[in-house]
């Protein structure tokens, strides 16, 4: 069924049994430089995750396109008919300039972003930001108070709405309320940071259940509803004073996230994703070692660590630079934030130097493409690399490793990848680094450069067993019927309450 055009109003729409409100739509508008405006996927892991996890149900999804208005501006162009059989509605929440200055590049990605992913780069905190955060996340919650049945379910995504849970609840008190943090939740002594974490924690408590990627994730929550608000909490449950007396359970859970692990495998199994991926060994002169990175232009995602990593072994011959090749493609991402272009200005001078140093005519040490490419051609580069490189300082789960442990359909290569994914947990069968340590990243590229055949196989054995098993269907699944099951006992009286 195709998407229905971005700007119908939800006005007279009949209501959905699941309604996904995420700041993200799973489409987003882009302009060219002549300003004509087409639709792409929009980037990221949480649309990546989502959108196959919906396919099937009678979902409303709620978000942003991405673009806000300027003035004499045309309509946005519909979206595209899809060519395939998802059959979700999607609705746009559209945003100001000033929103978009102040909620997304301000508040949400340069406060909450840096925070939770341990204060990498300082995080930003102005009243002025969060005041705009609180008006956007109340124009979510009307809209999916307006889009939910009655009785039905919303699921609220991520940082940016945090606030929407207990704001729908005052809106909408008989609808089922599941929220999913896509990112860490930071130890209690860097959220209590936060200004407003008294808000931010009251707000997310206005869910049935708050799920996160990690065990660690839904402890450092709890620790800090404990040591905020000092209500009873047990067993993975919160006791929340409700609007009528009495107490409600608000549940808290480790769910972690994956990928849409059949897809990719039909796609590392279609004769021309492998021949494409044949084709791109060869067009990058067949080296004997093609080491890869895949991530959105992040800070937090460690691309300069792993490329230092890599020149320096080039540097002292450990890797050969006649017969090594490393491809990083980089999607861009929130460019108007500074510290973003601080890091593209850090990888481009690294990748500059690389090639100008180590490279020859025609055969650059390093191939840096910053820019989104569609499935497939990921497919095809992790089917073709021997070597992937997963290095962030700090991710939520990251999507990238498990993508390229599922399309290893042949039983090859090596991942080496960053103790401070959350992916780490479930895949302890990579070469496991500390990406603080530079010494600690060389040694793990060379030790996976090097590895028997055998040892490779039988680590990416382990690693594909574990992820066809714990696809981002089961995830999905696993939490929304976590979140049914808790709606029978979801109130738990006071012992002075009435029943
Ligand atoms: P994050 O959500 O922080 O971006 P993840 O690793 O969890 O990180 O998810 C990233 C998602 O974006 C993956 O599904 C990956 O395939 C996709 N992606 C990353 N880089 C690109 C790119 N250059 N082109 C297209 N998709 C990309
Ligand atoms: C991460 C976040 C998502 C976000 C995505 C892309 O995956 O958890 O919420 O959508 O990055 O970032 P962007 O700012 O472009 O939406």
């Amino acid at each position: 069924m195709p998407f229905d055009r971005p700007r119908d109003t939800l006005e007279g729409v009949s209501v959905d049994d699941l309604v996904i409100v995420a700041n993200r739509l799973p489409v987003e508008a882009v302009e060219n430089s002549h300003g004509v405006v087409s639709w792409r996927r929009s980037p990221g892991g949480l649309v990546s995750a989502l959108e196959p996890a919906l396919t099937g149900k009678n979902a409303t999804w709620i978000g942003w396109t991405g673009h806000y208005p300027k003035a004499g501006e045309l309509p946005l162009p519909p979206i595209p008919e899809r060519d395939d059989d998802r059959d979700y509605r999607i609705f746009e929440v559209p945003l100001e300039r000033d929103d978009v200055e102040q909620f997304y590049d301000g508040f949400s990605n340069s406060a909450l972003w840096p925070l939770y992913h341990d204060a990498i780069v300082t995080p930003q905190y102005h009243r002025h930001q969060f005041d705009a955060y609180r008006r956007v996340n109340m124009i979510f919650a009307q809209a999916a108070a307006r889009a939910a049945a009655p009785g039905s379910t919303v699921w609220v995504q991520d940082y940016q709405l945090q606030l929407v849970p207990a704001m729908l609840r005052s809106l909408r008190p008989d609808v089922r309320i599941g929220f999913f943090l896509h990112i860490p939740f930071p130890a209690p002594d860097l959220f209590l940071q936060l200004p407003w974490r008294r808000p931010v924690v009251l707000g997310l408590l206005g869910a049935d259940l708050i799920g996160f990627h990690t065990p660690g994730g839904a402890a450092n929550f709890q620790a800090v509803t404990e040591r905020l608000l000092g209500w009873p909490s047990h067993d993975n449950v919160v006791e929340v004073p409700a609007a009528h007396g009495g107490r409600r359970a608000a549940r808290i859970g480790a769910f972690p996230i994956s990928v849409d692990v059949g897809e990719i495998d039909r796609l590392a199994r279609d004769e021309s994703v492998i021949k494409r991926s044949i084709e791109l060994r060869g067009e990058l002169g067949n080296p004997k070692t093609m080491l890869l990175g895949v991530d959105r232009l992040d800070y937090t995602k460690g691309i300069d660590v792993r490329l230092r990593a890599y020149t320096e072994l080039l540097h002292e011959r450990r890797l050969d630079p006649g017969d090594t090749v490393l491809v990083q493609v980089a999607t861009p991402s929130r460019e108007n934030v500074d510290e973003y272009q601080r890091i593209r200005d850090d990888v481009e001078l690294i990748v500059g130097r690389a090639n100008g140093d180590l490279g020859s005519l025609g055969a650059p040490a390093i191939h840096y493409l910053r820019q989104p490419l569609p499935i497939s051609e990921l497919v095809s580069l992790y089917l073709a690399a021997d070597i992937m490189l997963v290095t962030p300082l700090r991710d939520g789960m990251n999507l990238v490793c498990k993508e390229y442990v599922a399309a290893r359909v042949d039983g090859g290569g090596a991942l080496v990848l960053s103790e401070f994914a959350g992916a780490a947990r479930e895949l302890p069968q990579a070469w496991l680094v500390n990406p603080y340590d530079a010494d600690g990243v060389k040694e793990a590229v060379v030790a996976a450069a090097t590895a028997p055949v055998d040892e490779k196989q039988r680590r990416m054995r382990a690693m594909r067993a574990h992820v066809a098993d714990h696809d981002v269907q089961r995830w999905a699944r696993e939490f929304l019927d976590t979140l049914a099951e808790g709606s029978n006992n979801s109130v738990v009286r006071s012992e002075t309450s009435s029943s």
